[in-house]
């Protein structure tokens, strides 16, 4: 079966330690001494391979790494640096993209504006995909050059505590690497930039999958007024497993007077206001830069810089000799990284732990509840007459869909028996009864424009 990279939840944790490792034999292998984080010559492992880069979004870091990648695994790149080239300025849908390029290239990296773009090209084509960022959905590729780089900078990724800064509601890179970290262990420390949190169904995912739990800061920091900035932590129910054993992480000193124990910053994780997403009037506030004079807070001191790049303004100039600053490392290392996946996904050098994919209820109707997102690529002017509205049932009670594309969650208000046309509010019983025959509803108003009736106590809404 072929290997689609589409989430970061696309792979397991002994799936991402064994690219990392194979990464660190890379490196090990092809770097030179003077620049150990950089990758040179070339290897065979993938000479008889094409990879075909669909960029429908500008790009710099993750396609000149991918392809970096491919060619120095002994293959061969095929792609346009703009979709304006290709037939997608015709109006083609990636959908049909997708389906011609598995002619030519044994896999597709895309980077597209839409959310769930990637998934939709891995539905449509018979080749392995891999996302290079949908939106403002996810970026997996970047966590893992992200957690990499924490890892080789020997930061203990258990406990680790991450603040992410800027924008968090459209910023993929950060909604795939806070369910990294929580998943590896570590801490996530929201700083958004005022009106740009992190999106609710984000924040609840974190929660309610990958058990997180949200303490607020002043709690979590003991008081500390060093860190009054901050509202919330969401601690890790894992924060003791490892990527790597525990070096002794840096520490603030404890504090003498009251013997409660400081915490520390391990990470500042920056990123840029994502200006083109951003609806029109849509409030920013002011944006946080990070400078040497932000850096130099006793809070500060031992913690890395992080930045996923480009960088405009957010991240200043003056930390680039600072030792603490990893983002030109974290860009060497798209290319270690890349060249990993590719071979495990390719299966050149196959994946040797072996999880069971989770099972997943899949509920997809043309009546009923629609994915709303207007950013989701079932929107999009290419691909809405074909796409299907595809939901995943995440669970019964209550009830949650989660649109397969985008993964914007819709909780239904009521739901319906297409035998017997009749509706209820009632989702008490649902994952009792829950069938091919039930059909579901926004709200009550929904139900009955699509000709629904409510039930009545004679003719109660059951499965077909
Ligand atoms: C990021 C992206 O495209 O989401 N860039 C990258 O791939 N390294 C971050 C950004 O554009 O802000």
């Amino acid at each position: 079966m072929k290997r689609d990279i589409i989430t970061i939840g696309d792979l397991t944790n002994s799936e991402i330690e064994e690219i990392f490792d194979l990464a660190d034999q890379f490196l090990k292998e092809m770097s030179v001494p003077a620049h150990p984080h950089r990758i040179r010559g070339r290897r065979t492992d993938a000479q008889s391979h094409l990879m075909a880069a669909l960029f429908y979004e500008p790009s710099t870091r993750t396609r000149f790494s991918f392809e970096a990648a491919m060619l120095r695994l002994g293959g061969n790149v095929l792609g346009s640096a703009d979709a304006a080239t290709t037939s997608a300025a015709k109006g083609e849908s990636v959908a049909d993209t997708v389906r011609v390029v598995e002619n030519y290239a044994d896999f597709a990296i895309i980077r597209h504006p839409s959310e769930g773009a990637a998934r939709a090209a891995a539905e449509y084509g018979d080749i392995p995909v891999i996302n290079a960022g949908d939106g403002g959905h996810e970026h997996p590729t970047q966590t893992l050059c992200d957690l990499y780089t924490l890892r080789k900078e020997s930061k203990a990724l258990s406990s680790a505590n991450v603040m992410i800064v800027g924008d968090l509601k459209n910023g993929r890179t950060v909604h795939s690497l806070v369910y990294a970290l929580a998943r590896f262990g570590a801490n996530v420390i929201p700083r958004p930039a005022k009106g740009l949190e992190l999106p609710v169904d984000v924040s609840r995912r974190l929660i309610e999958e990958y058990k997180a739990t949200p303490v607020p800061a002043r709690q979590f920091f003991a008081g500390n007024e060093e860190f009054g900035d901050l509202d919330v932590v969401y601690v890790s129910a894992e924060s003791n497993l490892g990527l790597v054993p525990a070096k002794q992480r840096p520490r603030l000193d404890s504090d003498v007077n009251s013997g409660a124990p400081h915490r520390g910053i391990d990470v500042v994780y920056v990123t840029r206001l994502q200006g083109e997403r951003l609806a029109g009037g849509e409030k920013r506030g002011d944006y946080p830069v990070i400078d040497k004079s932000f850096m130099s807070a006793k809070r500060f001191r031992d913690t890395s810089v992080m930045h996923p790049l480009p960088r405009v303004s957010e991240l200043s100039y003056d930390l680039d000799e600072d030792p603490r600053g990893l983002y030109f490392k974290q860009a060497a290392y798209g290319v270690p990284i890349r060249m990993a996946l590719i071979a495990k996904v390719l299966g050149l050098i196959p994946f040797v732990s072996t999880e069971p994919a989770p099972e997943m209820t899949l509920y997809s109707r043309e009546d009923g509840i629609a994915c709303s997102n207007p950013r989701c690529i079932t929107h999009h002017p290419s691909e809405r007459r074909h796409l299907r509205k595809k939901f995943w049932l995440i669970k019964t009670r209550p009830a949650m869909l989660r649109c397969i594309y985008c993964e914007h969650n819709y909780a239904p208000q009521c739901y319906g028996d297409v035998a017997t046309r009749r509706y209820t509010t009632d989702l008490a019983e649902l994952d009792t009864i829950y069938s091919d025959q039930i059909v579901f509803f926004g709200d009550e108003a929904q139900a009955r424009e699509t000709g629904f009736k409510p039930e009545t106590a004679t003719e109660k809404v059951r499965h077909g």
